[in-house]
C-alpha cells in the first residue's frame, strides 16, 4: 500500500480508484510550503493541481517519491528537472480540461467584446446602462493565436464559426498543420500588428515569460483586446495596465494572474478588464476527466509500469507489438547485471523478429533499468536510469533486425562481454518469459527470483556435483536447464533454486575442479 497525497481539491472518482486499489489517499488541501515540507515526507505519490509548488526542496524532502501527479497541464509549478535527476516521475493530464480552457477563452472573448459581466453588475446594482457598454462584434475581426497547441486549436476552431480571420504564431508547428486548420501562420511581429483580438496559449517557462511586454504591446494595433487563459506573468500585467490606460489597449479578459492567488492587481481597477480566478479547468467534467487519469497514471507509476503520460520518461510512444515484452526487457537487464563482476561498461540491445523497427526504445529503458537495479542502485527508475547511464559512463544502444532464426521475436542483451537472450513463450493459454541463451550457451528456462549460473567444463558429473552442494545446504532445485557449448568446449548449468545460496556454497562451489565460473542471479 503507498501513500498518495493529495493537496489540491482532486474530483472523488479518482481518488475513489486510488482508495480502491489499497492506497492511502491522505487529502490536506491548504498547506503552506512550510507544512508541505513535513507533510511529504513518506508520501510515494503527490497529487496537486496548479497552486502546489513543487521545487527542488520539496522532491529533496520526499526521499520515498515515486512519483508527482498534476491533475491538468501546466507544469510550470514542478521542478521536472530535478523530479527527474532524483528518479520521480512527474505525470500530468494533458488532453483533460483542454476543452474546458478552450471554451472558458471564448467565453471572456465574448464578455470581453460585449461587456458582459460590467453590464451585468451595474443592472444588478439597479442601472439601465444600455448606451455605456456598446460592444463590437467579432465577425470579420482577426483573432491572433499566440500558440497554436492542443488549446489554441481547439479555439481558432471555435472562433472561425464567428467568422473571425484567424493568425498564429507558433515556429514549431508546420504551415501545412496551420493551413489545415484555416489559420495562416506569421511572425510575432506580425501578428501583434495585425490583430483585433489576441489570445495566449503558451506554456510559461523563461522563454515565453514576459513575452508580452511594453515593448510587445507598442506593436499591437490600436484597440486591440488581450485574453489570456494560458498562465499568469507571459502578459506583464503592469505594462499592459498602463497599455490599456493610454488607450493604445482597448481592454483584456484574463483567466490567470502573475500571483495566484490574488485580489490585487493594477489591472482590477479598469473598466475594460474581464477577470475571473483562474477557472479555465473548473467543470465538472475537466475535473472528473483530470482526476481519473491523473488517478490512472499514478498507480500505473506506483505499480513500476509503463506510464503513457509521463513527461520525463526518454521513451516516446509504446505500442501494443512492444508492451508485453518491458517486463522481459527488464528481466534480461537484471539478469545480465547479475553476470557481471563489478559495475557495467556498456549495454546493448538487439530486437530480432517482429520486434525489429516497433519503436523499442521503451525496452531499451527497460533493460536499462534492469541493469542498474541489479547492480546495486537504488530506486531505478525509467526516469532516472538513463541519468544514471550518463553519470556512470555506460553508454547504451540499440539494434534490430527482421531476422531471428529460431524466435518469433528475440531481445538479446549484451553487458561487458557477456550475454543474455529471451523470448515471450506461449506456455497453453499463457504467454511466459523465457531465457533462451547465457554467453552463447542454449538454455531455456523460466526466469526465477534466485537463480544460479553455472559454466564448467563440459563432462560428466558436474551437475551431480552442483545438486548435491545445493542438497546439503537444503536448498532445492526448481528448474533447470544446461547447455553445452560445442564453440567454447564448457557446458552452462543455469538453476532456479528455492531460496538464494548463501555466499560460503558459492565461494566452494567455485573453488571446485571443473567449475569455470558461478553467478547469483536476482531477477524478483
Ligand atoms: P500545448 O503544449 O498543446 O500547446 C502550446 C503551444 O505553444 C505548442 O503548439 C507550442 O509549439 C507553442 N509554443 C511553445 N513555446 C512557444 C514559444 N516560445 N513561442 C510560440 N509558441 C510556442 O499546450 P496546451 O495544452 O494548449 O496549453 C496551453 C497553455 O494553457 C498552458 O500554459 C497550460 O498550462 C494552460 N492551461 C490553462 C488552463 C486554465 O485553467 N487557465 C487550463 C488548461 C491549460
Ligand atoms: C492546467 O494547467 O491544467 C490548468 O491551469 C488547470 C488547473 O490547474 O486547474
Amino acid at each position: 500500500m503507498a501513500r498518495v497525497l493529495v493537496t489540491e481539491e482532486i474530483a472523488e472518482s479518482g481518488l475513489n480508484q486510488l482508495r480502491l486499489a489499497g492506497h492511502e489517499v491522505d487529502v490536506r488541501l491548504g498547506l503552506t510550503p512550510e507544512e508541505l515540507l513535513d507533510v511529504v515526507v513518506g508520501a510515494h505519490a503527490l497529487i496537486i493541481r496548479s497552486a502546489t509548488n513543487v521545487d527542488a526542496a520539496t522532491l529533496e524532502a520526499c526521499k520515498d517519491l515515486v512519483v508527482v501527479g498534476r491533475a491538468g497541464i501546466g507544469l510550470d509549478n514542478v521542478d521536472v528537472a530535478r523530479a527527474t535527476e532524483l528518479g520521480v516521475m512527474v505525470v500530468n493530464a494533458p488532453q483533460s480540461n483542454i476543452l474546458s480552457a478552450a471554451e472558458q477563452t471564448l467565453a471572456l472573448l465574448l464578455a470581453q467584446a460585449r461587456n458582459i459581466p460590467q453590464a451585468h453588475s451595474a443592472l444588478k446594482a439597479g442601472k439601465w446602462e444600455r448606451s455605456k457598454w456598446e460592444g463590437v462584434e467579432l465577425h470579420g475581426k482577426t483573432l491572433g493565436v499566440v500558440g497554436l497547441g492542443r488549446i489554441g486549436a481547439l479555439v481558432a476552431q471555435r472562433a472561425s464559426g464567428f467568422g473571425m480571420r484567424l493568425v498564429a504564431y507558433d515556429p514549431f508547428i508546420s504551415e501545412e498543420r496551420a493551413r489545415h486548420m484555416g489559420v495562416e501562420l506569421m511572425s510575432l511581429d506580425d501578428l501583434l500588428a495585425q490583430s483585433d483580438f489576441i489570445t495566449i496559449h503558451l506554456p510559461k517557462n523563461k522563454e515565453t515569460t514576459g513575452l508580452l511586454d511594453a515593448k510587445a504591446l507598442a506593436k499591437t494595433k490600436k484597440g486591440v483586446r488581450i485574453i489570456n487563459v494560458a498562465r499568469g506573468g507571459i502578459v506583464v500585467e503592469s505594462d499592459l495596465a498602463d497599455a490599456i490606460r493610454s488607450g493604445h489597449v482597448q481592454g483584456a479578459a484574463l483567466d490567470v494572474f502573475e500571483k495566484e492567488p490574488t485580489t490585487e492587481s493594477p489591472l482590477f481597477e479598469l473598466a475594460s478588464v474581464v477577470v475571473v480566478p483562474h477557472l479555465g479547468a473548473s467543470t465538472a467534467e475537466a475535473q472528473d476527466k483530470a482526476g481519473i487519469t491523473i488517478a490512472e497514471q499514478v498507480q500505473l507509476a506506483l505499480a513500476g509500469d509503463f506510464v503513457p503520460f509521463a513527461v520525463n520518461v526518454s521513451a516516446g510512444e509504446v505500442s501494443d507489438v512492444v508492451r508485453p515484452f518491458m517486463g522481459l526487457a527488464e528481466l534480461l537487464g537484471r539478469f545480465i547485471g547479475g553476470l557481471l563482476d563489478g559495475e557495467p561498461a556498456d549495454l546493448e540491445v538487439l530486437y530480432q523478429g517482429e520486434l525489429a523497427g516497433a519503436g523499442t526504445k521503451i525496452l531499451t529503458l527497460c533493460a536499462l533499468k534492469g541493469l542498474f537495479s541489479s547492480t546495486g542502485h537504488q530506486g531505478v527508475s525509467f526516469v532516472n536510469a538513463p541519468a544514471l547511464a550518463n553519470e556512470h559512463s555506460v553508454s547504451f544502444s540499440e539494434s534490430s533486425t527482421v531476422v531471428s532464426q529460431e524466435y518469433i521475436n528475440l531481445i538479446t542483451v549484451r553487458s561487458s562481454g557477456h550475454e543474455v537472450s529471451g523470448t515471450l513463450a506461449t506456455v497453453g493459454t499463457r504467454i511466459e518469459p523465457r531465457v533462451v541463451t547465457v554467453d552463447g550457451h542454449s538454455v531455456e528456462i523460466p526466469p526465477a527470483a534466485s537463480m544460479l549460473v553455472v559454466r564448467n567444463d563440459d563432462r560428466p558429473g558436474m551437475i551431480g556435483i552442483v545438486g548435491v552442494a545445493l542438497g546439503h545446504a537444503g536448498i532445492s532445485i526448481s528448474s533447470m536447464a544446461v547447455g553445452p557449448s560445442p564453440e567454447f568446449g564448457t557446458a552452462m548449468m543455469v538453476l532456479s533454486t528455492s531460496s538464494p545460496a548463501p555466499m560460503e556454497l558459492i565461494s566452494e562451489l567455485r573453488s571446485t575442479p571443473g567449475i569455470i565460473d558461478i553467478h547469483v542471479i536476482s531477477l524478483y
